[in-house]
């Protein structure tokens, strides 16, 4: 038998109302990333599947979003909201090309797994014409409830049809359905909107198929992977999932978490072996971190990749396009942009190094500045290999300073630097010898005149 094919369409155009947000709700994040690109990523994408992404009018950013994550995605525009059966239609022209499989998938579940896709898609293989996945929910409000005549699933009952009795029933319809794609449209099309909404439900695909005789399997997953997102809280409670997961991975490939709970990752954060994250790290998207590297507590790290066996932190930040050399050093208080450093560069304390990129080897004092802003526009300040910035310079940029300079505590440098000179640039010190001393009777004998009054 040759490869099977699959269309995987995708419903994104929730409007978010109930996350009471300007941002369509799919573009939601979790764990640095979109929910969208969460279902995406693990939805099907062997040759052969196909995906559609329907969303709604006003919703460029999720058309977008979507072509980022899949250039091969076709989108489809749901013009009005009328139930999650009208939605999958907005995409009856993918739909009618044809597919072995049609798999359908809510935007707002972003917990699911590749593995669970596989699950519901075995059952159509043997013969099925539609697989229902399904999970016993802690809290069954607001789900459609599958409605079970021993191990035959008749319905599926949405929470505002269900009866007193049918409220009861702990398990409930995830959202993730595969049909057999030859029948699929026949069956869509039969799905009508006599219900309290008027909406046409995707879940009523389910009575339809036994009617037809046809079979229905229901695969059962864990809540946690099929938590539905409609509120800000539920988006709360899929972080907690996932952030939970995220660290279960990390501490799998060798990362040392001292304190697991208090580390904020990223879907995407890479580590390599013998990493240590100390407590109260918060590590945003795009983050790369290398063998032996240790971030130390209370530190901001986004779109950063840091060397091997470097340090960062305490109380760093460490914004976009930061790249740490092997061995390098950022201390506290220290916040870096736009910023290569090569191995070996410290810059231990106090310092703000953006737009710049700094040589092997140099050492950044205490307190240095890379101006790096003119009000107008951004500037470079380049400093080479082996070189040592004393304490409180400001480097005005754009300016570059050579191999091997020395710029000498509290200088504002703003001409350029050659290779193994010395720059200095402060007013002459003056020292009155008892001066101190004369300036401190002064002032006492005022203090007892004026207590003596
Ligand atoms: C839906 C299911 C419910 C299930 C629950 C799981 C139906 C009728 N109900 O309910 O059985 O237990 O998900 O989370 O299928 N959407 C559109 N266009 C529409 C309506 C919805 O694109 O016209 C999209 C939404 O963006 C969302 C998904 O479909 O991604 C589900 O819609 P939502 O309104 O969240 O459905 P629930 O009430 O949560
Ligand atoms: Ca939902």
């Amino acid at each position: 038998m040759g490869a099977r094919s699959s269309l995987t369409v995708v419903l994104a155009a929730g409007e978010g109302s109930r996350m009471r947000s300007r941002l369509p709700k799919v573009l939601h994040p979790v764990a640095g990333q979109s929910l969208l690109a969460h279902v995406l990523g693990a939805s099907p994408r062997e040759p052969g599947a196909a995906l559609a992404v329907v969303i709604g009018p006003d919703h460029q950013a999720v058309a977008d979003e979507a072509k980022r994550l899949r250039p091969d995605a076709d989108i489809f525009v749901q013009r009005e909201r009328l139930g999650t059966a009208h939605a999958v239609l907005a995409a009856r022209d993918a739909i009618a090309r044809g597919a072995d499989e049609l798999l359908v998938v809510f935007g707002d579940t972003p917990l699911i797994s590749a593995a669970t896709f596989e699950r519901l898609r075995a059952p159509l293989r043997n013969g099925a014409t539609l697989a229902v996945l399904g999970f016993r929910a802690a809290d069954p409000t607001g789900y459609g409830r599958l409605l079970m005549q021993g191990d035959r699933l008749v319905a599926i009952r949405e929470h505002a049809d269900a009866s007193v009795e049918e409220r009861e029933v702990r398990l409930c319809n995830a959202g993730v359905m595969t049909f057999d794609g030859r029948k699929a449209l026949e069956i869509l099309d039969r799905i009508g909107n006599a219900n309290s909404k008027h909406e046409y439900y995707l879940v009523d695909a389910v009575g339809i198929v036994e009617e037809m005789g046809s079979e229905v399997v229901v695969i059962e997953t864990d809540e946690n992977e099929v938590r539905g997102i409609n509120t800000k809280a539920q988006l709360a409670e899929a972080e907690t999932v996932m952030q939970a997961r995220l660290r279960a991975a990390a501490m799998d490939v060798g990362v040392t978490l001292i304190a697991p709970d208090t580390v904020h990752l990223s879907a995407d954060t890479k580590f390599g072996t013998d990493v240590t994250i100390e407590p109260f790290v918060v590590i945003g998207p795009g983050v790369t971190i290398a063998d032996g590297a240790v971030i130390h507590s209370f530190s901001h790290l986004v779109q950063s990749s840091i060397g091997r066996n470097a340090q960062v932190g305490p109380f760093a930040r460490l914004r976009p396009g930061t790249s740490l050399g092997d061995g390098a050093k950022i201390g506290n208080f220290v916040e870096a942009k736009a910023a290569t450093l090569h191995a070996g560069v410290k810059v231990n304390h106090l310092s703000y190094v953006g737009d710049a990129e700094i040589g092997a080897n140099s050492n950044i004092g205490a307190g240095t500045i890379t101006c790096n802003y003119d009000g107008f526009f951004k500037h470079k300040t380049s400093i080479g290999e082996g070189a040592f910035i004393g304490t409180n310079s400001s480097l005005v940029a754009p300016i570059r300073i050579g191999n091997g300079a020395y710029i000498g505590s509290g200088s504002v440098i703003t001409k350029d630097v050659p290779d193994d000179a010395m720059a200095l640039e402060r007013t002459e010190q003056s020292t009155r010898e008892g001066g101190a001393a004369r300036y401190r009777e002064v002032k006492l004998r005022k203090k007892a005149k004026l207590a003596g009054r």
